[in-house]
């Protein structure tokens, strides 16, 4: 798994759920339902939530027709005030509603964000929770245009939104994804980011080595000639 997974990051996903032994996963933004597909496979439990009707109308029956996946139609807040008080697995999130144009919808709230960690902080058990948010580029600075950036919350405020008193979670920035998880598990999870990282290193150093190898060769060695 490198440093740049583009969406969700799935093997750091299935480390952090078999960690806290997740069953659940919660998704907003269904868009075309790839990410939710693929947490069928992993999560007992998986309910998406998507605004626009028509990527609902076109995406939920392939979905639903896997038989653990609920899809759900309506802006996230308003999806998940109702649906988080009923689930009582450990769960995780992937908070992904954010307007994106084209055939995406939202246009008018590009990222209700600070809302929905609201919503969890305060129907969610805490320390069964975990959050993470996809496209954390977009919150490091102002969101480029033509984004609108009165609609999107600064990385501080989304920090201060999901831990207002640095007592609940864990949270890192790994490639373009913020992860939250219980503050219980913060030193296995810190152990299995620096393995990581190590790992990383050592494929880095080790394919830098390769191509410095490959270099000093003949170009004649190189076509199999020498
Ligand atoms: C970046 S895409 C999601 C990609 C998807 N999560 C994945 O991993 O493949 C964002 C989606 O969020 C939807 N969306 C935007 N605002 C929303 C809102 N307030 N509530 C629910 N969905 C929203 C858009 O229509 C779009 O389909």
């Amino acid at each position: 798994m490198g440093m740049h997974w583009h969406g969700i990051p799935q093997p750091h996903v299935a480390v952090i759920a078999e960690m806290m032994g997740a069953t659940c996963f919660v998704e907003t933004g269904t868009f075309q339902g790839g990410t939710a597909a693929w947490a069928s496979t992993m999560f007992k439990t998986v309910h998406t939530i998507e605004l626009s009707e028509e990527l609902f109308s076109k995406w939920s029956p392939v979905l639903q027709s896997r038989g653990n996946i609920t899809c759900h139609q309506g802006t996230s807040p308003a999806v998940m005030r109702k649906l988080l008080p009923t689930i009582k697995e450990t769960t995780i999130f992937w908070l992904d509603a954010h307007y994106s144009a084209g055939i995406t919808a939202g246009k008018d709230d590009e990222c209700p964000l600070l809302e929905e960690i609201k919503i969890i902080r305060e129907t969610m058990d805490l320390t069964k929770t975990c959050i993470l948010i996809d496209d954390a580029r977009l919150f490091m600075v102002p969101v480029p245009k033509p984004h609108n950036v009165d609609q999107w919350p600064t990385v501080q405020e989304v920090l201060n939104a999901i831990d207002p008193e640095g007592k609940d979670f864990f949270t890192v920035v790994f490639g373009d994804v913020f992860f939250s998880v219980p503050v219980q598990y913060k030193r296995l999870y810190q152990e299995f980011l620096r393995n990581h990282y190590q790992q990383n290193k050592e494929n880095a150093a080790a394919a830098a080595k390769e191509s410095t190898e490959a270099t000093k060769a003949s170009p004649a060695s190189l076509i199999g000639m020498a």
